[in-house]
């Protein structure tokens, strides 16, 4: 991974420009890092505050040969090789939140976004967006009980450039693993960092939302719920 690196001062979203890149052949491993987002997008539709140079905005280009169902999966794989980037970096052990949130002190520091172009039966391409908040001393005062950054919790200046390289690395590392044999080392690591199992939780699947407890994730990296009928759903 980065053995292309696109570095850009202002985007509206790197996802954005990684789709671009993506539509025009760029290969594999293809990587958008910007200083500064002006239309960062979150899951969800949701807006992804990204203020210039406190952070890692970044969308890398994937083309996996996976089944379309599969490709949810990413997520997962992605989240662990962030949890592993910052421990390496900082020290510092983060949670997951399903599916995608990683957390300090129960504060979102980082989130993921996979969005997919493929054909009927075939992906074209996966774009992969990580952002995490690194340098902020202050985030906005409505994400205040929400959000943190590196800084806030860590109290050092983590330097961006080993950071990204460490989350490359990792990405690179799990990838290959998933990609050889599936989620069966990965589940039991995103296990480890999971939070919120046990706990009641409402997830949005791709055609229902269910609310219930969550038990766990599937061999298929699909949540598990127990839902307030008693009944199991994966979601
Ligand atoms: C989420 O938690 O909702 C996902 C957030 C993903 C944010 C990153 S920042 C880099 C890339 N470009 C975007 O516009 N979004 C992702």
């Amino acid at each position: 991974f980065g053995k292309k690196v696109i570095v850009r001062d202002e985007v509206t979203s790197t996802q954005e420009l990684a789709h671009q890149f993506a539509q025009e052949g760029n290969e594999e491993g293809t990587i958008i890092v910007a200083e500064q987002q002006t239309a960062g997008k979150g899951r969800l539709g949701r807006k992804w505050y990204s203020p210039k140079g406190t952070g890692i905005w970044m969308s890398i280009i994937l083309r996996p040969s996976l089944a379309i169902q599969e490709a949810p999966q990413l997520t997962l794989v992605a989240a662990v090789a962030v949890v592993r980037a910052i421990k390496n970096v900082t020290g510092i052990e983060a949670s997951i939140k399903w599916p995608n949130d990683l957390l300090i002190n129960d504060r979102k520091v980082a989130g993921i976004l996979t969005e997919m172009q493929a054909d009927p039966d075939r992906i074209q391409s996966i774009i992969l967006g990580i952002g995490m908040n690194v340098l902020q001393e202050e985030v906005p005062e409505e994400l205040e009980e929400i959000a943190t950054s590196l800084w806030k919790e860590k109290g050092v200046q983590v330097d961006r450039t080993a950071l990204l390289a460490e989350i490359l690395k990792e990405l690179e590392w799990f990838y290959d693993t998933f990609l050889q044999s599936g989620l069966q080392f990965i589940k039991p690591m995103w296990e480890a960092h999971a939070r919120g199992m046990g706990e009641r939780i409402t997830a949005r699947g791709v055609n229902e939302t269910v609310t219930g407890t969550a038990l766990g994730i599937t061999d298929q990296g699909v949540l598990r719920i127990l839902d307030d009928k008693g009944n199991e759903r994966e979601v």
